[in-house]
């Protein structure tokens, strides 16, 4: 990954050189309906509450759990003992996100939706509470963190989640042999370029014209920026939007020409 320096002049840059997020000179009616009624809704909705509790509890749970560790590549698993609030810290999505994440999920109403790396269960949970009629099928190769977020899926009474536990070299593509539409993608699992582009190669073919696909810390390394490039110049994206922390990936074919845009959040 880059050094925190590096990072932190890259976010400087973003910020000074993106699309205001009021919308102003964005000139795709598509994006600038995306800022005016996602991205700039700040309202806080009653499930965030009960969600961000259990990010609260895992934050002060100082007890270990044995963890078959991923790094930010595939294949390697090695097991330890880590703590609950170190790996909470680390590894979930902030709220802004994660509620962002909803908010998206809950104006466009994908049907099906994947995640890749569940890790406690929080985004998804944001992912499920969005839209009940949305199905969430979440992908996690640790059982113990796993474990926990079925714990959190039971206290959210949510019942459109489906987790797959399991490296997801193979979780994935047995998924994906049921030949299932998917509406909406959340890559959070592996920052590597090559499982990045992988991932995106396999969900492809099940993508639809309304699909969304989000990826995680494309400017986190410069493998995953490198990652992000080659998306959005694939001939099947036609629009994509830069937050920095996410990139959102869209396939509509009633853009004319593909364009990209970065915008502040
Ligand atoms: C960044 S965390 C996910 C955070 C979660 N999406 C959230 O926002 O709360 C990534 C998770 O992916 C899992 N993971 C990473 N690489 C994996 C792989 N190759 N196979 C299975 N799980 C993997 C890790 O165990 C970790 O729990």
């Amino acid at each position: 990954m880059y050094s925190y320096f590096t990072l932190a002049r890259k976010y400087i840059y973003y910020w000074f050189t993106s699309s205001n997020n009021k919308g102003h000179g964005v000139h795709s009616p598509f994006v600038f309906d995306f800022i005016t009624s996602i991205l700039n809704d700040k309202k806080e909705q009653p499930p965030f509450i009960i969600i961000e509790q259990l990010r609260s509890q895992l934050y002060k749970n100082n007890s270990f759990i044995e963890v078959e560790d991923f790094g930010a590549g595939s294949g390697l698993i090695k097991s330890n003992k880590r703590r609950i609030d170190k790996i909470a810290k680390s590894s979930l999505k902030p709220k802004k996100y994660a509620q962002l994440l909803y908010r998206i999920v809950q104006y466009y109403k994908p049907e099906t939706i994947i995640e890749l790396g569940t890790s406690f269960g929080l985004t998804t949970a944001y992912l499920a509470k969005a839209n009940e009629t949305s199905t969430i099928f979440t992908f996690e190769g640790s059982k113990s963190i796993a474990n926990i977020s079925v714990q959190h899926f039971k206290e959210l009474t949510l019942n459109n989640v489906n987790i797959s536990i399991g490296e997801f070299s193979s979780t994935l593509p047995e998924f994906i042999s049921k030949k299932p539409s998917i509406d909406f993608a959340f890559i959070d699992g592996n920052h590597r370029k090559k499982p990045t582009l992988d991932y995106f190669k396999q969900l492809l073919p099940l993508t639809n014209e309304k699909s969304i696909i989000i990826f995680d810390d494309i400017h986190w390394s410069p493998e995953m920026e490198s990652a992000w490039n080659e998306i959005k110049q694939h001939p099947s994206v036609t629009l994509t939007i830069d937050l920095f922390f996410i990139g959102l990936v869209f396939f509509k074919n009633d853009f004319k020409v593909k364009q990209h845009f970065t915008i502040q959040f």
